[in-house]
């Protein structure tokens, strides 16, 4: 199999004025009268889901399997409930809490990837581990190798562990989706010194079909404008202020610096790429043209620069500032969305809940039941064609990233 292609290296459009306004709710600076956030349930309206886009890019080999699914049940993700697997094992097994344990032991740079594991998998095909499927013979070209993911997406062997340990507890009942759903909460909380907490609704079930090429048109570029940022939060049913939200989970982990080179002076410049505040600027060039000497053709640096480990809302400082990464972050600085921006820099508290919110929200996106779904043995293979060579089979025996 050849090697995918780096992050995208295309340099970003001129951004272009938001064309429509997003209906954000008034800041309040009163604390929630209702749930606190540990035991918060999901206050907003169902998300309408849409069919995400079939068309595969042109580079992708299809599946030689068919790609179609029994239709999804639209109202799925509001049947989720929190607590689901309490007495679904033969003998007592705390599904979440082994979920957590191994969360934990991972470094803050996996915890930062599992959040970003979770959004990517919801935004493409739902809520239903695709992302986590390995190429087979069948799926050369699975999610987890498109553009967006690959080589940049991390955490898949905390899932692996997980749900190594709950098939030896409790054989064939946690879905690899909820893991990734639980893991990216344990993260949160983990990652925030819980201060971001949040229960999950669980009962997804695992989807079958992963192509690489639906992850471009459902994930959005770094260099995306407002405008496009809404449209596609929107296909989700996902609103504008579940975005902002959301984008707080860029205060930790890192960034290759080909997702924002664009934003940069060419080198030997002194002229500015961007609005991006001159000295992040010059260091980040630095920082990226050091790795680019040490050998690394695509080196990282850290998104938040201040509080690089921490999930907290300094995101929003940085924002305001002009102290971000992507022309993505830099675009919530457009008007629709930039009094939601101070008001989460100003008042940490509401941006916690409210990230445990949209989180909540985000993970009931087109989620799969039993008709449509299954709950996978491994999480790198469908079932069905588990033990088949044929069809089943990693192309690699082990890890498959070995033979990029
Ligand atoms: C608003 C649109 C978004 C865009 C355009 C975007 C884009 C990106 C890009 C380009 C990276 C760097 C990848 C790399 O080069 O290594 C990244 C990292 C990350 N993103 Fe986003 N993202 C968005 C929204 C989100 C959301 C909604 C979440 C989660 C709720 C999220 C969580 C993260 C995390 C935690 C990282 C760091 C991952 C790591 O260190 O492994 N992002 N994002």
């Amino acid at each position: 199999m050849s090697p995918p292609t780096s992050p995208p290296t295309s340099s970003p459009p001129a951004p272009q004025p938001p064309t429509s306004s997003p209906s954000i709710p008034q800041p309040s600076t009163s604390p929630p009268t209702s749930s606190p956030p540990t035991s918060q349930q999901p206050t907003s309206p169902p998300p309408t889901a849409q069919p995400p886009p079939t068309s595969p890019s042109p580079t992708v080999q299809p599946p030689t399997s068919s790609p179609t699914s029994p239709p999804p049940s639209p109202d799925a993700g509001q049947k989720l409930r929190v607590g689901y697997y309490i007495g679904k094992c033969a003998r007592y097994v705390d599904v979440e809490a082994i979920v957590r344990k191994h969360v934990s032991q991972a470094d803050a740079g996996i915890k930062a990837g599992l959040i970003r594991l979770f959004f990517h998998d919801c935004f493409v095909r739902g809520c239903g581990a695709s992302v986590l499927l390995d190429p087979t013979t069948a799926n050369p070209q699975p999610e987890k190798l498109g553009v967006p993911n690959f080589p940049s997406l991390r955490g898949f062997e905390v899932i692996d562990a997980a749900k190594a340990e709950l098939e030896a507890a409790c054989p064939g009942t946690v879905s690899c989706a909820d893991i990734v759903a639980f893991a990216a909460r344990d993260a949160s909380s983990l990652l925030s010194r819980d201060r971001v907490g949040f229960a999950v609704p669980a009962g997804r079930y695992d989807g079958t079909v992963s192509l690489a090429g639906e992850t471009i048109p459902n994930l959005p570029p770094p260099f995306a404008d407002a405008a496009r940022l809404e449209r596609m939060f929107a296909a989700k049913g996902l609103d504008a202020a579940d975005m902002v939200a959301l984008s707080g989970a860029h205060s930790v982990g890192r960034s290759h610096c080909s997702s924002f080179s664009g934003r940069l002076a060419p080198p030997g410049s002194n002229a500015s790429g961007s609005d991006m505040d001159p000295v992040l600027a010059a260091r980040l060039k630095a920082a990226c043209a050091a790795s680019a000497n040490n050998n690394s053709t695509d080196g990282t640096v850290a998104q938040d620069y201040r509080t690089p480990d921490e999930l907290d809302s300094q995101y929003y400082r940085n924002v305001l500032d002009r102290k971000v990464l992507f022309a993505s972050d830099a675009a919530l600085n457009a008007a629709g969305t930039a009094s939601l921006v101070r008001f989460f820099a100003n008042v940490p508290w509401a941006w916690q809940f409210r990230f445990g919110e949209a989180m909540v929200k985000m993970g009931r996106v087109e989620v799969k039941t039993a008709a449509n779904g299954e709950i996978r043995k491994a999480c790198r293979l469908v079932n069905s064609k588990a033990g088949s060579r044929e069809h089943g089979m990693p192309a690699s025996s082990s890890n498959f990233a070995i033979i990029l």
